[in-house]
């Protein structure tokens, strides 16, 4: 699926096509990994994130991507062979649930607008924990899941005279297939915030930053309610640091919490490639 829309991806969201890639994400992330230096960009998609990383984190920081889709990856090769000598992301083909790196290899792991799209959020956040080494930071940079899921959007009820941000049924896990441009279809995948922070705290990786920046203005120049949409983050960013506890019982998560929300399994989402095969 990401392999059909490789192009349109490269064609909207990069090399400065996006002003939240440019103003917030992008600056973002590399903020919160600041003082890193071996860094993993999980779903690294064409390389965006891992080039501006290496670009604007001190030396000698080594960035590797990895992507399940071909043609996201060959566009990130074709990015590297315009860099001129300067440093280069090394990217390989894998996927986010079975990461092909020793324990602790990492102590930085960025996962930007991925999760949405992985069916096995929790072998992903498992082997997140796995390869990032004690102390080390993992970014999860996700659409906001409270105000930003299935249903939720900007009404503008002209019979009753209301304008206003309704939110969709926020405890429901689920995927939902949605148009995101002209002929691309894309699945994302609904999970509420628990899902994500009490598995990585059952693995020590516990919340210390968050990020809901204001949508840029640039996309807001059509809005009917720009000053309701400023107020509505579109991302939500959280930065999560390794602190492994003693032994004994963690004073983070009592036992049986792992999932507090009731939630329907997500159907499959169908764009998982065979093993070998070479769509991603
Ligand atoms: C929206 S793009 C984001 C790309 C990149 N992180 C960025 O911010 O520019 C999502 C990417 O995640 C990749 N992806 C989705 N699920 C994955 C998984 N389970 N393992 C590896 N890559 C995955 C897709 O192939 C796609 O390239």
């Amino acid at each position: 699926m990401w392999d059909r829309h490789a192009r349109w991806w490269q064609e909207t969201f990069t090399d400065g096509a996006d002003p939240e890639y440019e103003h917030e994400i992008l600056p973002g992330i590399a903020a919160e990994l600041s003082g890193c230096h071996r860094i993993l960009d999980l779903g690294c998609g064409e390389g965006q994130v891992a080039r501006y990383l290496l670009r604007s984190l001190p030396a000698p920081a080594a960035v590797v991507g990895i992507d399940r889709s071909v043609a996201q990856l060959a566009n990130a090769q074709l990015a590297n062979a315009q860099l001129a000598g300067d440093p280069a992301p090394h990217y390989l083909r894998g996927e986010g649930e079975r990461l092909p790196f020793a324990d602790a290899s990492f102590d930085g792991v960025v996962c930007a607008l991925v999760i949405e799209h992985a069916e096995d959020a929790d072998a992903v956040l498992d082997e997140v924990a796995r390869v990032l080494a004690p102390g080390g930071r993992f970014v999860l940079l996700v659409n906001h899941p409270l105000l930003q899921g299935s249903g939720s959007g900007l009404v503008d009820d002209q019979i009753l005279g209301e304008t206003y941000w309704r939110v969709g049924p926020y405890l429901d896990e689920g995927v939902t297939w949605e148009e995101v441009d002209a002929g691309v279809r894309i699945p994302f995948a609904h999970r509420p915030l628990s899902r994500y922070v009490n598995p990585l705290a059952e693995h020590d990786l516990l919340l210390v930053h968050m990020r809901e920046p204001a949508p840029p203005a640039e996309l807001l120049a059509t809005s009917v309610a720009p000053d309701l949409e400023q107020s509505i983050p579109r991302l939500l960013a959280m930065r999560f640091e390794h602190r492994p506890r003693a032994a004994g019982p963690s004073p983070w998560v009592g036992a049986g919490t792992r999932v507090e929300a009731t939630y329907h399994r997500p159907e499959a989402c169908d764009d998982r490639p065979s093993r070998g095969a070479s769509d991603g």
